[in-house]
């Protein structure tokens, strides 16, 4: 007998891990080569990609078939993966294709390792983490401004040591905007109280400041869809940062482990012509390093937060957007353990 108690803990554990069934961006393009391999971690499981001689990204799990060491100490032969240990050579879908210690091995041939999905779109690198409703992957949910050449922007990618989940909380918290960033550039505006509204859209939601608009980081939407969430904001630019309107963010937070997220984010404005080129520069030479002191402190902010904070806050009206977005997380997780269950 299962108790509602039980029942909500193993909720709150699947949501803590992290929603399967998921696109999540794990690396920049340029991390992935074709010469090295790149380790990393989604969802807590060890994974290890590569480039192929074809320079398609291969994703499988980072553990030797021989006897676990990583794979992602090794080296690539021709497009596959060498283990550093014993030299067992594996190829993008997980098979041994040589043992090279030792002749005619029955390991050769075999599948012994899960290989995941990858699509590589606008600088990054997705993989599908497949689960029980949807072992194989549905479309990739992209924000248009990655689909639109009147868009252009940079990725900026960084480690957290927190949960995802305060990641995403603070993206649909923008109340903090002119209080944790109140000494930045782009941030110092606005009046510093004001009440929220929650508008609920089809596929996601919108969170926004009922009192202003158009002067910090007045507003946040997400887009939920079954098999991927992102969010989106905009930040004003004041006259000193040239010409043209908002930059827009566009965040994805991915799962690594109980402690550690890695966050993504396009900075994308709607620029053509010389202002593309403009603005570009611009970005480089001047801004980059103020986004990036502007991310520091939401970092520091969140990492030092205890894990248990949930379990002791008192929330009030401005965070409406974070308890909408905790009960999406809270529904796919529940039907997602429900089919595992069934399947069982
Ligand atoms: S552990 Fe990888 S080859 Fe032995
Ligand atoms: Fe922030």
């Amino acid at each position: 007998m299962v108790t509602d108690v039980e029942t909500r803990a193993r909720i709150e554990d699947r949501v803590n891990q992290g929603l399967r069934g998921q696109w999540y961006p794990v690396a920049k393009s340029v991390q992935i080569k074709s010469t090295r391999p790149y380790g990393t971690t989604l969802l807590d499981e060890r994974i290890v990609l590569w480039r192929d001689t074809d320079g398609q990204v291969k994703c499988i799990e980072d553990y030797c078939p021989h006897r676990g060491a990583p794979l992602s100490y090794g080296e690539i032969h021709e497009g596959n993966i060498g283990c550093r240990y014993h030299g067992v050579v594996v190829d993008g879908t997980g098979t041994v294709q040589r043992v090279p210690a030792m002749p005619d091995c029955a390991m050769e041939g075999r599948k012994a390792l899960r290989d995941f999905p990858v699509i590589e779109h606008s600088d990054a690198v997705f993989v599908y983490v497949p689960s029980v409703e949807r072992p194989e992957p549905p479309d990739l949910p992209l924000p248009d401004e990655l689909k639109d050449p009147a868009w252009t922007g940079f990725l900026c990618s960084s480690v957290w040591d927190v949960n995802y989940r305060y990641a995403l909380d603070n993206l649909a918290d923008p109340m903090h905007g002119c209080y944790l960033h109140a000494e930045s550039f782009t941030l110092a505006f606005g009046s510093k109280q004001d009440l929220l509204d929650l508008d609920r859209k089809e596929g996601g939601f919108r969170i926004s400041r009922r009192g202003q608009s158009g002067e910090n980081f007045d507003w946040s939407e997400f887009v939920v869809a079954d098999s991927g969430m992102f969010c989106f904001l905009d930040i004003p630019y004041p006259p000193a940062a040239g010409p043209g309107g908002h930059m827009r963010i566009l965040g994805y937070v991915s799962p690594m482990g109980p402690r550690r997220c890695k966050v993504f984010f396009w900075r994308m404005r709607e620029v053509e012509g010389f202002q593309r080129e403009s603005w570009r520069f611009l970005y480089r030479t001047l801004l980059e390093e103020r986004h990036w002191n502007v991310l520091e402190q939401d970092r520091v902010m969140l990492e030092g937060m205890p894990d248990t904070a949930r379990t002791r806050e008192m929330l009030y009206q401005h965070d409406i957007g974070v308890a909408h977005l905790r009960r999406a997380l809270n529904a796919a997780a529940k039907a997602q353990l429900a089919a595992e269950d069934a399947a069982q």
